[in-house]
């Protein structure tokens, strides 16, 4: 509980204060093709620099555990798994404020996510909770590929937990995640 607190501060902390830099510019035009940029750069500043940081941490993780992996899925992996984020955007302010719901009031949170599957008034929740299969979804119209697709879907393990026959690529991807 306390470690899972200190966890979401930090990560309050790094959206205050973290910037996308020049070099985070550079990093994420070497892994996508134009299409792929113009949506991510839709992502609000701290949601860029999430991913860039998650993309880095995934290289460095297969670099020490996973050296036969691709160097360059993974990247991609990491700078578009939140990309669904950008279809309800929110300030800093609201997502603390999703994600403090969430912790606190799970059953509300969950009525509220499923109500906005449907009500535009409650959509902000459905977003939030389904942003991995809406980015999928986005992703898929500009054809990028089935195996990034179903790894992006499933990535938030509060959704769909990692399964037995889940690839390798996916855990890389909730582990990068969960310390940023
Ligand atoms: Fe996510
Ligand atoms: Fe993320």
């Amino acid at each position: 509980m306390l470690a899972k607190i200190i966890y979401r501060f930090k990560q309050f902390w790094f959206g205050m204060f973290s910037r996308y830099t020049k070099a985070d510019v550079a990093f994420v035009r070497s892994y996508l093709n134009l299409e792929e940029q113009a949506i991510f750069n839709q992502l609000p500043g701290f949601d860029k620099k999430h991913a860039a940081v998650v993309a880095r941490k995934m290289i460095d993780i297969a670099h020490d555990d996973y050296p036969h992996l691709d160097q360059r899925k993974l990247a991609r992996l990491g700078l578009l798994h939140d990309i669904g984020k950008v279809v309800e955007k929110n300030s800093l302010i609201t997502k603390s404020m999703l994600v403090i719901i969430r912790y606190f009031t799970p059953k509300l949170y969950e009525e509220l996510a499923e109500k906005g599957r449907t009500n535009p008034r409650w959509r902000r929740y459905y977003i939030h909770k389904h942003h991995g299969s809406v980015g999928a979804e986005l992703l898929r119209r500009i054809g990028v590929s089935a195996e990034i697709l179903s790894i992006i879907k499933k990535h938030d393990p509060r959704v769909e937990p990692f399964g037995p026959d889940d690839p390798v690529e996916l855990k890389i991807l909730q582990e990068a995640d969960s310390t940023y």
